[in-house]
């Protein structure tokens, strides 16, 4: 089950899922984008259904989860993708930041991946199978991020969840690991009117949501089976270069 699925990097992941072989549920709270997203995969001999629903209400990511592993007759893999800062508030400095913007971005980046990470184990440890989660998080989550520390926050939230998750489950055959990514071409990057930032990119361009997608596939495989509690960075380098000349 993919949530988020319907555009973007989680667009790229439930396409990469489903060529991997996966049955996946596309969920998104624009039903429109699902349901296009989960038509192309059939379309092309995959088994996909489309869900929507707010990640922000309790309710319907309960009622997502409960839906998507009814369609599958169960679940074994759950990727969050939902969140960001710049597409839903505004970016400003910390002290300028208001209670209500503050939780918007905890809401869309940990809350919900937090609430979601619980049903699912619910879920796993009842079906007995193991199970695994990939959640989307940020190179923000380990560096500063000037004018984005709500979003920062929650992404670094996102990785200690995964640690404790890595600690408490690995046992049982559940795993959680992290996809961070640096600059991606994406809708929201491209319209940032911050700019470009390839100049400060060592690999000398984005990432594509295709390589997000092709690490999301690659923890959740068997390939990955000792793999728990980590996270992987895709940022071209951002992430380790120093302030030095060439
Ligand atoms: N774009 C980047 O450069 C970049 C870099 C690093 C990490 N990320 C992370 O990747 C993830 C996806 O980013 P993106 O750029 O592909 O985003 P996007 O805005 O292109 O896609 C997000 C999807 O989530 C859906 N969505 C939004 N709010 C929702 C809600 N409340 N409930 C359910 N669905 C909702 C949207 O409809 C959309 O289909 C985010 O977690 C983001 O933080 C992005």
């Amino acid at each position: 089950m993919i949530g988020g699925g319907g555009t973007g990097i989680g667009r790229a992941i439930v396409r990469a899922y489903a060529a991997a072989g996966a049955a996946v549920v596309v969920a998104d709270v624009d039903a429109a984008r699902a349901t296009e997203a989960a038509a192309e995969l059939r379309t092309a001999g995959h088994t996909a259904h489309a869900m929507s629903g707010d990640v922000r209400s309790r309710e319907q990511l309960d009622d997502m989860i409960a839906g998507a592993a009814e369609r599958l007759g169960g679940l074994d893999i759950l990727v969050t993708v939902v969140g960001g800062q710049v597409a839903f508030v505004p970016a400003v400095k910390l002290h300028e930041m208001n209670d209500e913007d503050w939780e918007t971005v905890y809401d869309l980046n940990l809350r919900y991946v937090a609430r979601a990470v619980r049903r699912v184990l619910r879920l796993f440890l009842e079906q007995e199978t193991g199970g695994n989660i990939v959640s989307i998080g940020s190179v923000t989550g380990f560096m500063a991020a000037p004018k984005q520390a709500g979003y920062g926050a929650a992404k670094a939230g996102l990785y200690s969840l995964a640690r404790t998750v890595a600690a408490e489950y690995a046992a049982d055959g559940i795993r959680m690991n992290i996809v961070a990514g640096g600059a991606i071409s994406t809708a929201v990057n491209n319209a940032n009117p911050a700019g470009d930032r390839v100049p400060e990119i060592p690999a000398g361009r984005y990432g594509t949501s295709e390589e997000m997608a092709a690490a999301a596939v690659y923890l959740a495989s068997d390939e990955a089976r000792y793999v728990t509690g980590q996270q992987i960075v895709l940022d071209g380098g951002v992430s380790v270069r120093g302030p030095f000349p060439e």
